[in-house]
Parts: structure tokens; C-alpha cells; sequence
């Protein structure tokens, strides 16, 4: 049999030239974050048009494919760059990235603990660190996911399977009107339908009202429904609220039920200085969601659960057969027994290394400048009489209002959100809070400092003056 060519395969110089041009592509790219605008969609969809075409047969050189992907990256939001002040921010540390790369090309199978344990141990340790970071105590597990919904998702399960068994259709869930709508979802795809779903109200700093969830389950239990779920908040998307996890945590117990925080924006804030004391409680929850690719700055596509007592994600999600016996010996419990998940990208290799190279009081010290940053913010918008703040700023996030009729506040809204976008400094982006048309600056990147924050205000007020 005559062998094929090996495009597939090429030898180690040609790899070597082949990554050092990624290399020096991906360096260029991230060397000019701060000089790029904070977004650029100028003929972004005739961009986007170049690449629909046919799987071609033959291949193309590396460096013809590298120049397709320069405007391809160009035309977008620069959700890497010091300017993204909108939605969650994130950055992505370049050592996550060089992790990847060890992972993929590496290629080893990390999904049961079996076939590689010392690379399975290094993903395990990141979660044991992510436990001790959030206060679990022994016995509590960790997964990393690929981002907070499959978190929330698999919290849910957990939470399903721990507390109403095999049949649940009676199970009701609570959370507030702020909670990030992947919790709906995910309780959807665990299989409940809208009617078990209990949207609560929040008091004037959009938090849970303790209230509200004891009414909402009192209610359920005497129409013979099963409460067994309540979902806290630790940051809202919309304005960064802390729902009160100690009165949470005392309805739950009062009732059996699981206590889940939805920590994908603010948890990690509790490694900022004071951060205990910001996050107090969320120590007590029975899973905790946590998005290293929010408040880690990792790259996107790494999302974290971590449980109190790790052994109900296993009861939840394991399952064996005959095939893996070779790979079911080693005893430990792998990640395919935590979650809905067998085949897995190395996800534990792009945190493990960030955290070691660069040590966690980098990350520290980057969270608590996020939160000064954010009140500064606070208070230089609200000594401006053309601003209504929303509230004190609870973690790193500003929501507030330009101060116009009310008959024309969305249309100055979005026209001064579209003015200072326009500057192309920072990317901002807005919201609606209890049913009004609000602007929001989330400051989350470890790219972000006092210099692009200040260009954020300074727009803001320039751009209001010349509106209102
Ligand atoms: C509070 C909160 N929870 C969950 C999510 C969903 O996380 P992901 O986008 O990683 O799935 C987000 C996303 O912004 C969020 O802000």
C-alpha cells in the first residue's frame, strides 16, 4: 500500500516555523490591545461573507490563513482590551493561552484519571484551590466547566438529584427577577418546566427579599409543591447585586432545601482585600458557580462549579459501562463522574499554569483595584447633576441613568451609550432596570486601569452635555 502524503504530520522544523508564526501573530495581536479601538464592526459583515465558502480540498499556506484572520479578529468588540467596560469583561492572561497550547498539543485524555493521573491531579488541585478560595470545607469538589451556565446547570442537577430523587416534576426553584437567565434555562434542560420556575422581587438595591423566597415557599407547600432549590446572586449581571446569603442560607435549612450562589460575576472578589467580608456567606452555600473567565481574566471557555459535599455532583452524574473498565481501576472519582461531560479539552493546564507563573496576589491585588476603580466611577458620575446613579456600587459595576423626561430617557440613553461607544476608547452597554433604560460600566479586565476608566467618565459627562 503506497502512503499518503503527510500534510497532517509535519516534522519538528516545520512545526517549529508553523508555531513560531502563530506566535508572533498572537504576540502583535495582544502588544496592540490598548492601541486597537474598543470595537470596530466597519464592514464586519462583508468580512464575515469571505469565510462562507466551501471546505477546500487541497490545503492553504499558514501565513495566507493568518492574514484571512486579521480583520476576521478586527471587526469586533475588543472584549480583550483595557476599554471593554461592557456586560462581563474578562481579558484573557496570555499565559491561559499559552497553557492551551501545551494542552492541545499534548493531547492527553484528561476526562477519567485513569490515562493520565498527575495531569488529572493538576486540574483536581486548581479545584481543591478553587474550594479553599470560596471557604468550602473538606469533602467539598470542584469541576471546571466550560462557563457559568453549564455551572448553574449542573448545580441544578445536583441539587435536583440531592433533595427530590428520581421523580421531581413537584420540585419548585426560586431566584430573584435579577438572576442571569441561564438559570432559567439550565433548570429547563434539567428538565422542569416554566410553571416550577419562581421569579422573586428585589428590594430597591435589587437584591432577594428574604420575604418574598419564605411567602413564595410557604405558598408552594401548601398547594403540595416540593421547594427545594433557592438560587442566590453574588453580582448580578445588571448591576453587581449581593442577594443576603445569611438569611438565605437560614430559610433554606428551616426548609431542606439546597442552596446554590450564582457567583459567575463577583466570587472571586472574595480574594480582593475585604473580600470575605463583601461575599460573607457564601461560605455556607451547598454549590457555588464561578467563572475563571470573568473574575480569573482567563480566556473564554473556562467556567467553574464547586460543591460542599463533592460526593452529590458524583450521585448526580455517574454512570459506568463495560467499555472503561481498563480506565474505571484508578478509584478516584474523574471529571466525567462530576459532570454531563466524558471527552473534555484540558481546561485545568490554561488556569493552573496563570495561577503559578503568576501567583495569586497578582489576581488579588488586579480584583481590588477593579473595585476602587468601580467607586471612583460611582463618584465622579453622581457629582454630576446630568446623572442618576442606580445605586452604590456593590462589587465593580456602575448602573445609572442620564437625568432626561421621561418621554425621551431611552432615546437619550441609547443615543449617549452610541456617542461614547463612538470614541472608540471604551465599549459600554446597557440595560433595562425595573422596566427603565439604563447605562452600565462594568470594570472587570486586568487590562483596565484608572487611565481608561477616567476616559470613560470624562466621555460620559462631555457626551451628556452635549445631550441634555
Ligand atoms: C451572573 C452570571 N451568571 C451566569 C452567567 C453565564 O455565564 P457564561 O456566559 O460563562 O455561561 C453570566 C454571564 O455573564 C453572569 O453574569
Amino acid at each position: 500500500m503506497s502512503r499518503p502524503a503527510l500534510p497532517l504530520e509535519p516534522d519538528a522544523e516545520q512545526l517549529d516555523a508553523m508555531t513560531r508564526a502563530v506566535g508572533d501573530f498572537a504576540v502583535a495581536q495582544v502588544a496592540s490591545l490598548a492601541d486597537q479601538p474598543s470595537f470596530d464592526l466597519d464592514g464586519a459583515d462583508a468580512v464575515a461573507a469571505s469565510f462562507r465558502e466551501p471546505a477546500p480540498e487541497r490545503g492553504r499556506p499558514l501565513g495566507e490563513l493568518l492574514e484571512r484572520l486579521r480583520p476576521a479578529i478586527a471587526k469586533s468588540y475588543n472584549a480583550a482590551g483595557p476599554g471593554y467596560l461592557a456586560y462581563i469583561p474578562g481579558g484573557g492572561v496570555y499565559s491561559a493561552a499559552l497553557a492551551g497550547l501545551i494542552a492541545s498539543a499534548t493531547n492527553r485524555y484528561t476526562g477519567v484519571t485513569e490515562p493520565a493521573p498527575a495531569l488529572v491531579q493538576i486540574e483536581a488541585s486548581v479545584t481543591e484551590w478553587l474550594c479553599s478560595l470560596m471557604g468550602l470545607p473538606e469533602g467539598a469538589l470542584g469541576l471546571l466547566t466550560s462557563g457559568g451556565s453549564l455551572s448553574n446547570f449542573s448545580a441544578i442537577v445536583a441539587a435536583r438529584h440531592e433533595r427530590l430523587g428520581e421523580d421531581f416534576r413537584d420540585g419548585t426553584l426560586y431566584y430573584s427577577e435579577e438572576t442571569h437567565y441561564c438559570v432559567a434555562k439550565a433548570a429547563r434542560l434539567a428538565g422542569f418546566p416554566r410553571d416550577s420556575l419562581r421569579e422573586l422581587p428585589t428590594d430597591e438595591r435589587f437584591r432577594l427579599q428574604p420575604d418574598a423566597l419564605e411567602t413564595a415557599i410557604r405558598e408552594d407547600r401548601a398547594r403540595g409543591r416540593r421547594p427545594f432549590l433557592v438560587v442566590a446572586n453574588v453580582g448580578t449581571t445588571n448591576t453587581g447585586a449581593i442577594d443576603p446569603l445569611v438569611p438565605l442560607r437560614e430559610i433554606a435549612d428551616a426548609n431542606g432545601m439546597w442552596l446554590h450562589a450564582d457567583a459567575a460575576y463577583g466570587g472571586f472578589f472574595r480574594l480582593a482585600p475585604g473580600g470575605r467580608e463583601l461575599l460573607s456567606g457564601i461560605e455556607a452555600c451547598d454549590s457555588i458557580t464561578l467563572d475563571p473567565h470573568k473574575g480569573l481574566f482567563m480566556p473564554y471557555g473556562i467556567g467553574a462549579l464547586v460543591v460542599r459535599d463533592g460526593q452529590a455532583l458524583a450521585r448526580a452524574h455517574r454512570e459506568s459501562a463495560d467499555y472503561v473498565q481498563d480506565v474505571s481501576r484508578h478509584g478516584s472519582l474523574g471529571f466525567a463522574d462530576l459532570s454531563p461531560e466524558l471527552s473534555r479539552d484540558f481546561r485545568g493546564l490554561r488556569v493552573w499554569l496563570p495561577i503559578q507563573l503568576h501567583g495569586l496576589a497578582a489576581f488579588r491585588e488586579q480584583l481590588g483595584e477593579k473595585l476602587a476603580l468601580a467607586r471612583w466611577a460611582h463618584e465622579q458620575l453622581a457629582a454630576d447633576p446630568r446623572f442618576d446613579l442606580v445605586d452604590e456600587p456593590q462589587l465593580s459595576m456602575v448602573a445609572f441613568r442620564l437625568r432626561a423626561p421621561q418621554a425621551d430617557a431611552d432615546r437619550l440613553g441609547a443615543e449617549l451609550l452610541r456617542r461614547v461607544n463612538e470614541r472608540r476608547r471604551v465599549f459600554l452597554s446597557s440595560t433595562r432596570l425595573r422596566g427603565r433604560y439604563a447605562l452600565r460600566i462594568c470594570v472587570l479586565s486586568f487590562r483596565t486601569h484608572a487611565d481608561r476608566v477616567r476616559d470613560a467618565v470624562v466621555a460620559l459627562k462631555e457626551e451628556a452635555a452635549a445631550l441634555v
